[in-house]
């Protein structure tokens, strides 16, 4: 008898309260390794409340995050990121007066604890840096980069901390059509290429379709739908919360 692997990332009755607010309620979903999950949901459905709870920015008020077995709910960022959990932010914030290098350094420097040689580190910054198709030599600066090559710094960051999983807080808005379907075959060549899980946030549909397995749609911090990109494109719910009620939309 064969028995299923556990999965790489559990979520179980997440909540997240500010206050009286809550901003994401019982969330529940699983990640199996070597998958790329797509968490869709209009503007404040609570999809990077939720990635703030997992990589451990936000301490969550309620509920189970299990990685690779673990609990790590509560656990602090640079914690979590040890333990293999690489993330993006949605506004890319690097240290603008570094090189690309430099910043990517300091992230392989932070996701090792410290615990790794300069040369590893730089072996892991440019490593993290070409396959983010920016530049890896010492000079090239970060003035300069346009929305989209500070995304790619962001996932080269993300990837320089040697994730086993990646939360990539994406948001296409800003790019145009041929730099979001780059965006997506980047993620795509990253999961089939060095096997790294991708949980993938993004408000946009369209694009996520086409590289993700699986898709969980958030709607005021609740999951409303889950399953594949084919079933969540029929899904009357999921239309709803994209396009309003039906009587709203235009014939
Ligand atoms: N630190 C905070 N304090 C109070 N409310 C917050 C805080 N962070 C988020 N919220 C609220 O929680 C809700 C969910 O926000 P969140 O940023 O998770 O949404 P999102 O799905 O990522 O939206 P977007 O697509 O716009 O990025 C929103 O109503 C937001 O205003
Ligand atoms: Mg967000």
């Amino acid at each position: 008898m064969s028995v299923a692997a556990p999965p790489l990332l559990a979520v179980e009755g997440l909540t997240k309260r500010f206050g009286g607010f809550t901003a994401v309620q019982g969330v529940s979903f699983t990640v199996a390794e070597g998958e790329i999950l797509g968490l869709l949901g209009p503007n404040g459905s609570g999809k990077s409340t939720t990635f703030n709870c997992i990589a451990g920015m936000l301490r969550p008020t309620a509920g189970s995050v299990r990685f690779a077995g673990r609990e790590i709910g509560g656990l602090p960022a640079d914690e979590v990121c040890r333990r293999g959990i690489g993330r993006t932010f949605q506004i890319p914030r690097p240290f603008r007066h570094l090189t690309l290098l430099e910043n990517a350094l300091l992230a392989a420097h932070y996701g090792a604890g410290g615990a790794i040689t300069q040369a590893e580190a730089e072996a892991r910054a440019r490593d993290a840096l070409r396959l983010a198709q920016l530049p890896d030599d010492a000079h090239a600066t970060v003035a300069g980069l346009g929305a989209a090559g500070l995304k790619k710094l962001e996932l080269a960051r993300a990837l320089a901390t040697r994730p086993r999983l990646l939360l990539a807080d994406e948001s296409l808005g800003g790019l145009d059509a041929a730099e979001m379907r780059a965006a997506a075959e980047m993620l795509k060549r990253i999961r089939d290429e060095r096997g790294i899980t991708i949980v993938w946030v993004e408000h946009i549909m369209g694009v996520l379709l086409s590289v993700v397995d699986r898709v969980v749609v958030l709607d005021h911090g609740a999951v409303i739908f889950e399953g594949t990109p084919q079933a969540a494109q029929e899904d009357p719910k999921v239309a709803e919360v994209y396009l309003g009620p039906p009587e709203a939309r235009a014939a």
